[in-house]
């Protein structure tokens, strides 16, 4: 069974198909998909998603280009979301520094407060982190609550700065990203990693892996990373789904 640890089925992009899509799913062998908040409209639409389909779980967060307007009483809505049943992290959150906007202050203010509320209602934490490693890096060093761990999501940087995330306890979050020619970073990442860190994720509508690059991604594709994961390791791809499907449950404290 193939777990989807990252998508965002609230998209639009879904708004044509998505029931019929998501009925496929576990005939598909996907036999879990996490959706994960962006904004604070996208964490509701995932509650409802997480009513609606009992093969998925939500994380309540809101991503770093999303945070310019949030408000202390938007966080205490999030603590209130953390005790629902299906509700199993808190994320995404962290830094983006590929867009200017918000600037570097806002966007750690706002990642070291939900850092600080995964602390308080116990869920590990779905780090969203582009073009700000060591930032991120000394942000999650300085959090209390870092034995709750939680996963990089869709890694990008280099096998040194994986090593520092792997030695904090966190999982890599590995993508579609795995599947592209030019990939070499990223591959020798997953390489290094052992695969009992590794959990295999999506971010549909976004990433889609080889041969479907830059068309809308889904869990349907999922199979195209665990084969690259495979390969790069130089074992079964079943074992790979195996292992990684242990890995997300184990991420998310699912039993
Ligand atoms: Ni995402």
């Amino acid at each position: 069974m193939l777990f989807d640890t990252h998508a965002h089925y609230d998209d639009e992009a879904f708004d044509g198909d998505r029931d019929g899509l998501l009925g496929h799913l576990q005939e598909a062998g996907v036999g879990a998909v996490v959706n994960v908040g962006a904004s604070l409209l996208s964490t509701r639409r995932t509650l409802e998603l997480t009513e609606r389909y009992h093969f998925i779980y939500g994380a309540v967060g809101v991503h770093p280009s999303e945070c310019r307007d949030l408000k202390e009483e938007d966080i205490r809505w999030l603590q209130s979301l953390a005790s629902k049943d299906k509700v199993v992290a808190i994320g995404e959150i962290g830094l983006d520094y590929h867009w200017e906007e918000p600037g570097a202050p806002l966007q750690k203010k706002w990642f070291a407060h939900q850092l600080e509320l995964a602390e308080q209602v116990r869920l590990p934490v779905i780090v969203h982190s582009r073009d700000g490693a060591k930032d991120t890096l000394d942000i999650l060093k300085a959090w209390k609550g870092r034995e709750i761990g939680g996963v990089i999501h869709c890694f990008s940087y280099s096998r040194e700065i994986a090593r520092e995330c792997l030695d904090m306890g966190f999982y890599l979050g590995i993508g579609g990203v795995a599947t592209f020619k030019n990939a070499r970073r990223l591959k020798e990442v997953v390489e290094y990693a052992p695969l009992d860190r590794i959990v295999l994720e999506t971010d549909c509508p976004y990433l889609a892996p080889e041969p479907y690059r830059g068309k809308r991604n889904s869990s349907l594709y999922l199979s195209y990373v665990a084969e690259a994961v495979a390969a790069l390791k130089g074992v079964d791809r079943e074992l790979v789904e195996d292992v990684t499907w242990n890995n997300g449950r184990a991420l998310y404290g699912l039993s």
